[in-house]
């Protein structure tokens, strides 16, 4: 059964009208990790919104457990959708304890003393237990983004609504403290929303991603599959680096030729033999070979920890030139005017649709 499920929502601000969102569908299982990114201004805290109840959509049905929430003439106030909200600010009340600002949420249990025991499951299920007397300015920024989460999580919601969770925090205590805090969800077994314009997060921390773009949701899936196959050459660019190539679908094996070579066995449903397409490929799409069949020239390389990203000047089939960002291993040293021999990985490479439209494409001139 879904936890929550947006069936064809759109929302406009008004006066304008300001078209927010228009025909977002999720389908959120339970326990589920799902990530919304996207650039500012796309829609993310919107959607929240109108699943917290803070906002009511103009179009389709929001349900949660199998009720309808809003559309159709259906309303569940906020409060009581059994939705918890961590907001970007965290939020928290200044003048109360950790344990207060945790208890605030449990009001509907009359008996303080289970108010209390339930607070102290939670800190101490984000190993917050011995902070239950602080105050929040005399915690560090990542402790006070677990008291915002314990007290999201207290009253035991359906689903847990995260607004940028990470962003207010400095580099070096992010990673750490979102490990932690995604931890800490998935050993309650929470269900979880999250809003996030950070790939990197998204792609770490979550189960399944919906990337949006203008108020639409241009591709879900899991990280792997929104990294290795995006459907557009938003999410292509947006999600990590890629590189574009033009290309006409080829026979029936699902080939696509490029002026760098024939990428095969990729998804090419619903487009014809010798349809323009896009197809894009990952850097990890093209691997250093003696027998590889592109020749380039390295122009630069960037050590980056786990691989070198290098700029490669390849001559094309059509004898041009074109410029191709590679990673290559860092068990070898590669250096600018070096010549290389690559050849392609198919598994990296899919082919993509301008946002929002159908699949093939228009080649743009020129590349
Ligand atoms: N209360 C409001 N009144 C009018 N327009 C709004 C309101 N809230 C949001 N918008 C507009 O709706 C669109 C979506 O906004 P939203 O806040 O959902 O974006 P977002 O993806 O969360 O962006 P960010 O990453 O910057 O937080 C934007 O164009 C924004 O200007
Ligand atoms: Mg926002």
């Amino acid at each position: 059964m879904s936890v929550i499920d947006l069936d064809r929502v759109g929302k406009k601000y008004w006066p304008g009208p300001i078209d927010a969102l228009a025909d977002i569908s999720i389908d959120v299982r339970q326990g589920e990790i799902l990530t919304l990114l996207g650039p500012s201004g796309c829609g993310k805290t919107t959607t929240l919104r109108l699943i917290a109840g803070f906002e009511a959509p103009d179009e389709g049905e929001i349900k949660i457990l199998d009720n309808p929430v809003s559309g159709n003439g259906n309303w569940v106030p906020p409060e009581d959708r059994s939705v918890g909200m961590v907001f970007q600010d965290y939020a928290l009340f200044p003048h109360l304890t950790v344990g207060e600002n945790v208890m605030f949420g449990l009001h509907d249990r009359k008996d303080s003393k289970q108010r209390r025991k339930r607070a102290g499951e939670v800190l101490n299920l984000l190993d917050l237990d011995h902070h239950f007397e602080r105050y929040p300015h005399e915690l560090s920024g990542g402790q006070q983004q677990r008291v915002a989460l314990a007290r999201a999580i207290a009253p035991e919601p359906v689903v847990v609504l995260m607004d940028e969770p990470f962003s207010n925090l400095d580099a070096h205590l992010r990673n750490r403290v979102r490990d932690e805090v995604i931890k800490s969800l998935r050993t309650a077994g929470v269900t979880c929303v999250l809003v996030s314009h950070d790939q990197r997060d998204a792609l770490a921390i979550s189960d399944r991603v919906a990337v949006m773009n203008q108020g639409r949701i241009e591709q879900t899936g899991t990280p792997q599959d929104i990294y290795k196959h995006p459907t557009s050459i938003f999410v292509a660019n947006f999600v990590g680096k890629t590189n574009l190539l033009q290309g006409l679908i080829q026979g029936i094996d699902g080939c696509v030729l490029t002026d760098f070579g024939s990428f095969c066995r990729v998804d090419r449903s619903g487009l014809t033999d010798g349809a323009p397409v896009m197809v894009a490929v990952r850097p990890e799409g093209f691997e250093p070979s003696d027998h590889g069949t592109l020749q380039g020239t390295i122009i630069s390389t960037t050590y980056t920890g786990s691989n070198i990203e290098a700029e490669v000047k390849i001559c094309t089939n059509s004898g041009g030139h074109r410029s191709l960002t590679v990673h290559l291993p860092t068990n070898q040293s590669y250096s600018s005017g070096d010549s290389i021999r690559l050849v392609l990985d198919s598994d990296y490479a899919s082919v993509v649709r301008n946002s929002c439209e159908t699949l093939g494409f228009t080649p743009p001139s020129p590349l």
